[in-house]
């Protein structure tokens, strides 16, 4: 659809990457040809009509480049080469050629705010400090013998890493393996971009920007300030020359193609939010906001409890905070959440397959551009890990280190935590059939363990069952697809206060989508707010012949979309 210059009746230009519905592909876990036990881009290839099946638009393809994987390839040690593991260049094209033949696109993480310490450039620089590349990263000589500030990683301990080599030490707001890139100095901006133009060149769609609030920062390294309130990532996402920088990478990179952009906004507040995106600065299309995925988390991001008016209030502040020369996301899972139906749903036998499809008519109906996990579409659960040995993340072996090893946290305690929020959640292989480790590999043994539930819950079970998950995602992205008003549309919480039910409106002319959601499994009598009647009725989880009335009978997470 040309949807060029084109302006919706409340003010929004129509641009391809708004209306589109995006698939998330976390490669080592989708599909392995090969029987390694690790998945690969031959395989992402070998189930496209899958992806496409779903009626999405686009698919982001989480790092692909050569990688030590310290951190499953969030750490880049050559960004023009494929991993080994996922296989080679030609099978890189071959996967392009057949997203582009399906009418889809596909877009490419750009992690740039570090690199691999195996990086050659990283090679170089830690030699002396008169070295060329010396200057790629972020060294400073260490005070009274310790780090050069009191900032620390999002994988425990401190953020500096003292090098033999010099005796300096450098930053890594991750890793000790993920050394932060220096954007102060030009040379590494023009590596970045030149890096940018070789994927774009090749037909890349556009980039997912990891922790891009993250590259620029306040050259005296401050301690964190006296009211710092225990949450670096807002002091690491405020440096001073952010959007010069992205302003720059516009101009000089993403100006000259018609391309998607999303920068992964951790440490971003909502005040800050349309000075990246808002289309009259030339920074970023969208971001990728965590309100909605840490809102049970407490204190020094502990597990606690969520509430549906906290829910609805998230979206409801976004858009009022937001104008129409803003877009946004909308995404319940990603490969450093749960799974969105453990999280946000009910996944116990009784309630998940409802739960998960409640959960997709939500994520589908929303302002925003959605952002659809793999095997979201499956109703894949959380793992039911209970051994320190089963995970395989980083952030959780160093937090065991630095927590339970020192006895700071018991053992029981930090397991229960990890259950409900560990990254590994989302990572466990795909389920495609109930063949052994679920027909994921042929190897017996996948890099994370399968998740024993796969005989129940797989893509083959999905595709032959009308009433499947699967199925109602595909329903609800057509309906989207026919109506301008689920993706354009003014967007009206009727009850904010309700604690069982989400109720809104999408709204643009004539057009009006009514979307109830029963948030419990117990039934709900729900009389309409005056004036609003539930007209003729779209899509539903669970039948129902309720039409043209104000007064609703739900059913336990019960889910429909009216003509209003
Ligand atoms: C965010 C990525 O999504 C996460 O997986 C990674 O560990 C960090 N950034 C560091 O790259």
């Amino acid at each position: 659809m040309n949807t060029r210059n084109e302006t919706t009746a409340n003010g929004y230009t129509r641009k391809w990457w708004k209306e589109a519905i995006v698939y998330q592909i976390y490669p080592r876990s989708f599909k392995d040809s090969n029987g390694d036990g690790i998945g690969d881009l031959k395989g992402i290839t070998s189930e496209l009509d899958y992806i496409k099946g779903l009626g999405v638009d686009v698919i982001w393809l989480s790092p692909h480049f050569d990688s030590p994987n310290a951190d499953n390839g969030y750490d880049i040690r050559d960004y023009r080469k494929v991993m080994t593991e996922f296989g080679t260049m030609a099978d890189f094209d071959e996967l392009l050629k057949g997203v582009k033949q399906r009418g889809m696109k596909m877009i490419l993480d750009l992690v740039v705010n570090h690199t691999s310490d195996e990086h050659v450039w990283f090679v170089e620089s830690r030699k002396s400090k008169d070295n060329p590349y010396r200057d790629y990263y972020i060294w400073r000589p260490g005070k009274d013998n310790k780090e050069p500030n009191d900032w620390i990683s999002f994988f425990s301990g401190s953020a500096w890493k003292r090098d033999d080599a010099t005796g300096e030490y450098y930053l890594h707001l991750f890793s000790e393996k993920q050394p932060d890139l220096n954007w102060e100095n030009p040379g590494v901006r023009s590596e970045v971009y030149d890096l940018m133009k070789f994927w774009l060149d090749k037909g890349a769609d556009g980039f997912r920007m990891d922790v891009i609030p993250f590259i620029s920062k306040h050259q005296g390294f401050p301690n964190y300030p006296d009211d710092y309130d225990g949450r670096p990532e807002f002091i690491y996402a405020a440096g001073p020359k952010l959007h010069d920088y992205l302003q720059e990478m516009n101009r000089e990179v993403l100006s000259k193609y018609d391309v998607m952009t999303v920068g992964e906004a951790f440490g971003v507040t909502l005040e800050q939010t349309p000075l990246l995106v808002d289309e009259r600065r030339h920074e970023l299309n969208m971001i990728f906001h965590f309100d909605v995925v840490r809102l049970d988390r407490g204190e020094a991001w502990r597990w606690k409890p969520w509430t549906l008016p906290d829910l609805k209030a998230i979206y409801s502040r976004f858009d009022k905070g937001l104008d129409a020369h803003s877009w946004h996301t909308v995404f319940l899972s990603n490969h450093d959440n749960p799974r969105a139906v453990s999280h946000f749903g009910d996944d116990s036998p009784g309630y998940r397959v409802q739960s998960a499809k409640l959960l997709a008519t939500m994520l589908l109906t929303l302002k925003g551009t959605p952002f659809i996990y793999q095997g979201d579409e499956l109703g894949m659960t959380n793992f039911p890990f209970s051994r320190i040995e089963e995970f395989d993340d980083i952030e959780v072996k160093n937090a065991w280190k630095a927590e339970v090893l020192t006895n700071q946290v018991s053992p029981d305690e930090f397991i229960a935590h990890m259950l409900k929020t560990s990254r590994d959640h989302s990572r466990t292989p795909m389920q495609w059939n109930d063949s052994p480790n679920a027909g994921f590999t042929s190897s017996s043994k996948p890099w994370l363990a399968v998740n024993p539930n796969y005989k129940e819950i797989n893509a083959k079970q999905a595709l032959a069952d009308p009433d499947s998950i699967y199925n109602h995602f595909k329903k609800v992205i057509a309906l989207r697809k026919d109506a301008p008003a689920l993706v354009y549309g003014d967007y009206k919480d009727l009850d904010p206060a309700n604690p069982l039910v989400f109720s809104y409106t999408r709204t643009l002319g004539t057009d009006k989508h009514l979307i109830v959601l029963n948030f419990s499994k117990d039934e709900v009598t729900y009389p309409l707010p005056r004036g609003v009647k539930a007209g003729q009725l779209m899509v539903s989880n669970i039948e129902c012949n309720e039409e043209d009335v104000s007064l609703l009978n739900l059913k336990g997470w019960e889910a429909r979309v009216y003509k209003a």
